[in-house]
């Protein structure tokens, strides 16, 4: 007669993924022997967080730094960026960054991605996931939009996620591995009024990652594109729009998501994922 049952997870590392078998522990009465079962035949494979090199663009945004804190929970190793240099060293202090692994970057300056990419290869030999999460908003109907705000937004939304290709894809090509997060939001699938920059820059950055995928899906890198909805966030303190910003996500829903994506299955790829608050899905 079974008498105690304990159900145990056997965690078996097998390069660089998690092996979870399930199993069941069984004790007959009068007997100190235990006897294994496997319950589960499946193995799930995810990815590990521990030691994998993670640069995070910036991480000083509300998404951006919630993100880094929870990355660096799970054992990452983390190169930070951000164009204010007081919130990257306080978030690079939350995190256990060394200031060695932090980068003062402002997009708007010529070769600073550059720049960027000689400092992180000074402290990490190879790169495992490339998140972008700066981006800026200007939304603005087309009447008082001018060219300085188109050009400011594609500038900062796409001429800047094409320049961190060209300096870190390489890299990821070199190793045939790696993931790459933007998050165009769902401004880059559906328009909105007013949003003209940014509907082009999120969509052009969109066809761009799509693009790039096609060129690359022979190897094991992984290209994700995030579609989030409202995220009560920094990013909407400049926008002059009526918006509800307490029925939006909150950043810390956003991050949580994308440390899920770095910890995609390691036998397939997430693509896309959408995440939008309940009241407005508009996808
Ligand atoms: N919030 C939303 O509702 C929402 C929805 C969908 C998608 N997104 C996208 O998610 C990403 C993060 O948004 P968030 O809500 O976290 O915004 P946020 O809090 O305003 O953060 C924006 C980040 O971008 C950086 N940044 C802005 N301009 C830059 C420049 N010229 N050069 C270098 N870095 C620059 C900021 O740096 P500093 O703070 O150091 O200046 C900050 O780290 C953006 O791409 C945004 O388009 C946001």
């Amino acid at each position: 007669m079974i008498y105690k049952t304990k159900v145990r997870k056997l965690e078996d590392r097998v390069i660089g993924k998690t092996k979870i078998i399930v199993v069941i522990r069984f004790y007959f009465l009068n007997s100190k022997k235990p006897i294994y079962c496997l319950i589960n035949s499946k193995i799930l494979f995810m990815q590990l967080l521990k030691d994998k090199q993670v640069l995070i663009v910036g991480a000083t945004g509300s998404i951006g730094s919630r993100t880094a804190q929870l990355l660096a929970g799970s054992g990452a190793k983390l190169f930070l960026t951000g164009r204010n240099t007081e919130k990257l060293q306080a978030v690079a202090a939350s995190c256990k960054v060394s200031p060695e692994c932090c980068f003062a970057l402002d997009d708007a300056q010529p070769g600073s991605i550059n720049k960027l990419k000689e400092s992180y290869f000074q402290q990490f030999p190879a790169i495992d996931i490339l998140i972008n999460a700066a981006g800026i908003g200007i939304i603005k109907p087309m009447d008082t939009l001018d060219e300085t705000d188109f050009l400011n937004t594609l500038n900062a939304n796409l001429v800047t996620p094409f320049l961190l290709m060209k300096a870190f894809l390489p890299a990821m090509k070199a190793t045939k591995t790696g993931l790459i997060i933007n998050i165009p939001g769902v401004l880059g699938k559906v328009p909105m009024a007013g949003a003209a920059a940014y509907c082009a820059s999120k969509y052009g950055l969109v066809g761009m990652m799509q693009s790039i995928r096609e060129e690359v899906k022979r190897t094991d890198i992984r290209i994700t594109n995030l579609f989030l909805g409202g995220v009560d966030s920094a990013f909407w303190d400049t926008i002059d729009l009526k918006v509800q910003r307490e029925k939006m996500l909150q950043a810390d829903e956003a991050a949580k998501a994308i440390w899920f994506l770095c910890q995609q299955p390691g036998s397939g790829v997430v693509s896309e994922m959408v995440l939008q608050p309940f009241n407005h899905q508009a996808i």
